[in-house]
């Protein structure tokens, strides 16, 4: 299995993701760490041990990082992933703590003891990746790849042209686009079409495995983005109610964050392009937003030549709906069924 090392802000879709981290065969988990960004950083701890403990992965170790952006204050976001960050299930507490050392100590020390290079998933703010890069900056030679789920190269979703996890700490951003290992972009254009049937939704509620239920009752927390249409196998195309996610039966959820996990086990079913992409640092609208130059492909023109230095970045924009949900419910959903 593939060394995989997540960096995550849970979050509702980052619970999806831990979810299907921990159950597919061909993901080794070797470590989690937690930075500040759909809630606050002790949230995100407490989140992310819960959701471990129900998965039956509670050897993992877990590491707390950065509690605030690099110079933004925090921003923590409430209004989509509920006062604790998830969803306002009533999940109990952890029955562990996290490890004894900070994120950046953790990631340091995974990613170099690793027998093969590590995947780097990035599910969140960037601060903790960025600060790892900075303090510890060989750990680039046992990275394959950073996947990280951030980023838009079309509309924005905190601002009108920024997505969240790059708005949140857009500095963070920047260093991790110029680490100078292979980077996949799973952002906006392609997150917000992974949805689940509501029908395949109320399935997962009704298991009697623990962790194929958090699953469920998480999907009918996220409600399908506007305009998207479910993806199963026979699955009819459901929107969430107007009035929220938790009208009766009626709840469609997206993958979010858990759709950069599939990317990184099935990258066939994400159609990415090599493109040049720079965060917009500057005060005012634009910032936080990742401009992708979409008019050239590498070695198609000599347009890049001589300018300053730019990331080329494997930006994902086109995804198989189906095969990413049918990849997640057979690796969250499988037995137990209720
Ligand atoms: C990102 O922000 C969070 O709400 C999600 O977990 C995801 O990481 C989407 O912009
Ligand atoms: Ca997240």
């Amino acid at each position: 299995p593939l060394p995989v090392i997540i960096d995550c802000d849970t979050g509702v879709d980052d619970a999806l993701a831990l979810l299907f981290a921990v159950r597919h065969p061909g993901i080794d988990l070797r470590a989690v760490t937690c930075v500040a960004g759909n809630t606050d950083v002790d949230g995100v701890v407490r989140n992310t041990l819960t959701v471990l403990e129900t998965a039956g992965a509670p050897a993992v170790p877990v590491a707390r990082g950065a509690g605030r952006p690099l110079i933004e204050a925090p921003r923590p976001a409430s209004h989509v992933h509920g006062h604790d960050g998830m969803g306002d299930l009533g999940l109990p507490a952890p029955r562990r703590a996290p490890a004894g050392v900070d994120a950046v100590t953790l990631l340091h020390r995974e990613i170099l003891a690793s027998p093969r290079p590590v995947t780097l998933v990035p599910i969140a703010p960037l601060t903790n990746i960025a600060l790892l890069l900075r303090t510890h900056p060989e750990v680039t030679r046992n990275i394959e790849r950073i996947v990280f789920m951030g980023g838009a190269a079309g509309a924005g979703n905190a601002t009108p042209v920024a997505e969240f996890n790059v708005w949140h700490d857009p500095e963070a951003a920047a260093i991790l686009l110029t680490a100078g290992v292979p980077i996949t972009m799973y952002g906006l254009d392609v997150f917000n079409r992974v949805v689940v049937p509501a029908a395949e939704v109320h399935r997962l509620r009704a298991s009697t495995e623990p962790g194929a239920r958090l699953a469920g009752d998480l999907l009918a927390h996220r409600p399908a983005a506007p305009g998207t249409t479910a993806g199963g196998t026979g699955g009819t195309a459901v929107r969430a109610p107007a009035g929220g996610p938790d009208g009766p039966g009626e709840a469609a959820g997206g993958l979010g964050d858990a759709g950069a996990l599939c990317a990184v086990v099935d990258p066939r079913g994400l159609t990415t392009h090599r493109l040049p992409v720079e965060v917009s640092l500057a005060p005012g609208p634009a910032r936080g937003q990742t401009v992708v130059d979409r008019r050239s492909r590498i070695g198609e023109s000599e347009l890049h030549e001589g300018t300053r230095e730019q990331a080329l970045v494997d930006v994902g924009l086109e995804v198989d709906v189906p095969r990413y949900v049918k990849l997640y419910l057979e690796t969250v959903g499988a037995g137990g069924e209720g």
